[in-house]
């Protein structure tokens, strides 16, 4: 069977991830997908880096045309974020007929409607799985799983640095600055951990939640954002003296088809299931109106479960190519969105 070959374009703590399970998991994917698959080039900055997985050195390239521009590469794996250039990247991929798995929440946020467009227009699959909810298969589950019923409401934890250092905060007492530089060195946090801190991870988020649960051209600025930056160790001890645990919440609901997302620090009482999602887990609640309530449980950052996701997706695009169907599954919204005035 012929080899299927993947340019990585990033080799920080994801990217070394998919390295780590596209190698151990050789027999199992030759399993799923009925032939080899192997990464051919990865794009880096530096090549001196210490990473904690090897890899022959002549696969390493700092020119990102060596991946989007050659014709031996079949999948295009995204995972060293960033926007404008990034896009540039993945659309010279798609026009040459490259499949592009991403992990780029910011991206898909803000260009997910142009970027699947130009998936669709040029046969390739656009996969982003990683992209919310770290290893939890969040998105596949939205758009396959729950796609005969009609989604009301989505509620839950969908930022794994901000859980982590509300959860020490509240255990341990820790100090915000200590427990932040924690979750960085855990490799959870963003480059820019103001993103994760200041709620614009989750809200990100939450716009491909609802674009996808709601069918909607959602935006972000259509999300009310209030992130855990002036949650202090007095707000939490307090709260929890009253029964309360603080949870930076994501909610996303729908009423008469209006729409209505806000992402803040909630107080949840201590028996609330959210309540007890801890460190880097996140939890999302998904109401639909015939299934009733659902919830999606799981690792929502850090290196092996969000590598796990793009791994996943990238079977599935090897799965489609074997059946010619690439570029086939993408749905885009079908309702422009109309927002709920906040005082109504
Ligand atoms: N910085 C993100 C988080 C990574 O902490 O949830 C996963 O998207």
């Amino acid at each position: 069977e012929q080899q299927v070959n993947v340019g990585l374009l990033g080799f920080g703590t994801v990217g070394s991830g998919v390295v780590r399970i596209i190698e151990a998991h050789q027999e199992q994917l030759l399993h799923q997908v009925g032939c080899p698959v192997q990464v051919k080039k990865i794009l880096v900055k530096d090549f001196e880096k210490k990473r904690d997985v090897k890899v022959d050195p002549s696969i390493l390239t700092n020119c990102p045309e060596d991946i989007i521009d050659n014709p031996e590469i079949d999948v295009v794996i995204e995972v060293i974020g960033g926007i404008d250039e990034t896009k540039k990247y993945i659309l010279t991929a798609l026009k040459n007929k490259k499949h592009v798995v991403t992990a780029n929440k910011d991206l898909m946020a803000l260009h997910g409607g142009e970027l699947l467009a130009a998936a669709t227009e040029n046969g390739c699959d656009l996969f982003y799985e990683a992209s919310v909810g770290g290893g939890i298969p969040l998105i596949r589950s939205l758009v396959e799983g729950l796609s005969s019923d009609r989604i009301t409401k989505m509620m839950g934890i969908i930022n794994g640095t901000t859980n982590y250092i509300l959860t020490k905060m509240s255990k341990e007492k820790a100090s915000y600055e200590d427990v932040l530089k924690e979750a960085q060195k855990l490799g959870f946090a963003e480059a820019d951990p103001t993103a994760d801190v200041e709620g614009l991870d989750s809200a990100r988020k939450m716009v491909i939640l609802s674009t996808l649960g709601f069918s909607m051209k959602i935006h972000l600025d259509d999300v009310t954002v209030e992130g855990i930056s002036k949650v202090g160790l007095d707000d939490i001890e307090y709260a929890k003296q009253f029964g309360y645990t603080i949870k930076l919440i994501g909610i996303a609901q729908r009423d008469n088809g209006r729409v209505e997302i806000s992402v803040q620090p909630t107080l949840l009482p201590h028996a609330h299931p959210l309540a007890s999602v801890n460190d880097e887990f996140n939890a999302v609640y998904v109401y639909g109106e015939a299934v009733g309530e659902t919830m999606f449980y799981g690792p929502g950052a850090g290196q092996l479960p969000t590598a796990t996701a793009i791994v996943s997706d990238l079977i599935a695009v090897v799965r489609n190519m074997r059946l010619g169907v690439n570029g086939k599954s993408v749905i885009l919204p079908q309702f422009d969105r109309q927002l709920k005035e906040k005082d109504e």
